[in-house]
């Protein structure tokens, strides 16, 4: 494994989100630190990442990535009133700084796939407007479909209201007639609500099975897993 710069424990501490620099002294005497095999108290000394352990379990990642299977009910925010989605992780994540974010956002009622990261290259790679990561939704509908949604969609030349660019095409497979699956490859504000207002329809109810190649399907609602080696 690659050997980062060294750095002050009471750093690492820190932006791991363990305690503040301030605490980082007092953290020290309640924990046993070591580097390799030597137990350590002063913050200032300067360590690898790798060779720090804290009661002999090793230091959380230096960056984080997570798939989380979103619930209703719970917000994309890091400064909205209600359930937070990072409410659901430990307190000690929720700390980290660079602050863990959500890959876009899904909204409040939505639910399933998002990918949540410290890793700002990885955020920005993924939500970038060239990005064209696959999105698959299923959505329940207010109306039977009509009949001519897939080719719509799968034309290119949809707009939405109030945009001044079409959406790329995107692949709707009917399970049912108030159910669908939609794959699209932007990322556009309330893009799958928008997309079936602007058929005449509503969705009631959306699901995100996969983002770029990460499904939910194994994970429990609220309940997330770390994505390794991911850039
Ligand atoms: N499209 C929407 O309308 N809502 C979401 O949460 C995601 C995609």
């Amino acid at each position: 494994m690659q050997k980062h710069t060294p750095k002050r424990i009471d750093a690492f501490l820190s932006s791991l989100g363990y305690c503040s620099r301030k605490e980082a002294k007092k953290f020290m005497r309640m924990y046993t630190i070591r580097v390799k095999n030597d137990v350590v108290f002063n913050p200032a000394l300067k360590a690898y990442h790798e060779d720090i352990t804290i009661n002999n379990e090793p230091l959380d990642a230096l960056t984080l990535t997570l798939l989380m299977h979103k619930p209703k009910d719970v917000i994309c925010s890091h400064d909205d009133a209600g359930v937070l989605i990072y409410s659901l992780l430990p307190e000690r994540w929720q700390r980290r700084n660079p602050k863990l974010s959500t890959v876009g956002r899904l909204d409040v009622d939505t639910t399933g796939a998002i990918l949540i990261t410290d890793n700002g290259a990885l955020n920005h790679k993924l939500t970038s407007p060239k990005s064209e990561a696959i999105k698959v939704y299923e959505a329940t509908l207010a109306q039977p479909l009509r009949g001519d949604e897939a080719e719509i969609f799968e034309s290119g030349n949809l707009m939405l209201h109030g945009e001044i660019k079409h959406l790329l095409p995107a692949k709707l497979t009917v399970i049912s007639p108030t159910r669908v699956q939609l794959e699209i490859c932007e990322g556009r504000y309330h893009q799958v609500k928008r997309m079936f207002a602007a058929v005449g329809n509503r969705v009631i109810q959306l699901h995100r099975l996969n983002f770029a190649g990460f499904s939910v399907e194994n994970i429990p609602e609220g309940e997330y897993k770390i994505i390794q080696n991911i850039l």
